[in-house]
């Protein structure tokens, strides 16, 4: 039923929606169902201790500033930090080139704000990360699809879909969520090569670059990109915008996370910001910093690629043993999820409801399609469940698929 406030709504809200997927997913929190849906990292990775220590120096030593309010851009010491550590990148990235956001959520969120008029499309993956798409819903984008496969964004197709015109290329490389694939290097150069001579930017989203637990680095998109654009005294000042984030590899409660971009990107970014919460929060960017810093960041990253591609090897030598021959899934290098593909005639919505009366979930995979397609897809993440809870489940959701099938 409306109500007067239904009528007093913006027309941008029109387009924002709770999915019917998103009404399902409530029952996957009820404490007896074991789920694989959520993007959750273990909380046993959480460095509470650290947080504890970490806390009571800043509040010791620098507990006014702490409370107060700060600059836009982020708390210096740690854009100085992700800039130093951006060797990673082998990328010369100044302080200059740094945007602390609220999560990498609101980094998109901002450069949607900032970049997207109604009407304008978005190149995306397909499929891609669905917080994307529900932070651009608002400002009026469209999508051009280039269709995936298990090395990623195919690039075969991207010159095509470039000639349809999009403001913006949205890319994850690395370990995509939700199908857990990387994009292989050729493509990658590809991806650079194409954007470069169609002149549109890219979004790289980073979040699980660092989890990686088989096979080598690759380089990021960023670096590539550098390697193809000068970096002058101000810094990186390519065709790049990169994201990435301490919600994996720290904790997701802090709402931390960083832009790479050229100055001029972060400049306006930085305006966006100022609407939105003026900065993100003193506190934790000075608490995170005071965790992150003297190596204990990389020792930590170290310990959470251990537990959860131990996870990842049980979730894929569980799904071996109880799942039905005829549905496939990805084998992820890294990250946090995988991907299934049932037969063609199951629809993964419907089997979800079979699977939440067997006290098991996973999220259906369509809602991550910006066009349509993927009824019969589905992601699982493997770092949030323990290892014996791994096993039950995927052998819980083996027998639902059995009887699915019959
Ligand atoms: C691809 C991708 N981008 C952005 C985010 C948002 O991350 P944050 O917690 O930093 O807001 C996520 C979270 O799962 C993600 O998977």
């Amino acid at each position: 039923m409306k109500t007067p406030w239904d009528y007093r709504f913006a027309q941008r809200t029109q387009r924002m929606s709770s999915s019917a997927i998103r009404e399902l997913l409530k029952f996957t929190t009820l404490p007896d169902v074991i789920s694989f849906a959520g993007g959750l990292p273990a909380p046993e990775v959480f460095p509470i201790e650290a947080f504890k220590h970490s806390c009571d120096r800043v509040l010791s030593n620098y507990g006014s500033q702490a409370l107060q309010y700060s600059t836009t851009e982020g708390y210096l010491p740690l854009r100085e930090f992700i800039a130093e550590r951006s060797g990673f990148y082998d990328v010369k990235i100044s302080p200059d080139n740094i945007l602390i956001t609220s999560g990498s959520q609101q980094a998109l969120d901002l450069l949607g704000k900032i970049l997207i008029n109604p009407g304008d499309r978005i190149l995306v993956e397909s499929p891609t990360y669905l917080g994307a798409i529900q932070a651009w819903a608002s400002y009026g984008a469209e999508y051009v699809t280039v269709p995936m496969d298990n090395h990623g964004m195919n690039t075969e197709h991207l010159e095509e879909a470039l000639r349809c015109g999009p403001k913006l290329i949205y890319v994850l490389p690395n370990f995509q969520n939700p199908t857990g694939v990387t994009l292989a290097l050729e493509r990658r150069e590809a991806l650079i090569e194409l954007a470069d001579k169609y002149g549109v930017p890219i979004i790289e989203d980073d979040p699980y670059g660092q989890l990686r637990y088989k096979g080598v680095q690759l380089p990021s998109v960023l670096t590539l990109d550098d390697r193809l654009h000068c970096t002058d005294e101000a810094g990186y000042c390519g065709n790049v915008i990169y994201l990435s984030t301490f919600s994996k590899i720290m904790a997701p409660g802090i709402r931390l996370a960083w832009v790479i971009a050229p100055s001029v990107i972060i400049k306006k970014m930085v305006q966006a910001k100022q609407g939105a919460d003026l900065h993100t929060s003193t506190f934790n960017q000075m608490v995170a910093y005071e965790v992150a810093k003297d190596g204990f960041l990389e020792e930590h990253i170290d310990t959470i690629r251990e537990i959860y591609s131990e996870r990842r090897n049980i979730m894929l030598a569980a799904l071996d043993s109880y799942f039905p021959p005829n549905v496939d899934w990805t084998h992820p290098e890294g990250g946090l999820f995988l991907w299934g593909t049932l037969p063609d005639n199951l629809d993964a919505a419907e089997v979800l409801k079979s699977a939440v009366e067997s006290k098991v979930a996973f999220v259906p995979g369509a809602p991550f399609f910006p066009l349509s397609g993927g009824h019969n897809t589905f992601r699982m993440n493997f770092s949030n469940a323990s290892p014996g809870l791994i096993r039950e489940g995927i052998s819980r959701l083996g027998q639902v698929l059995k009887e699915s099938m019959n």
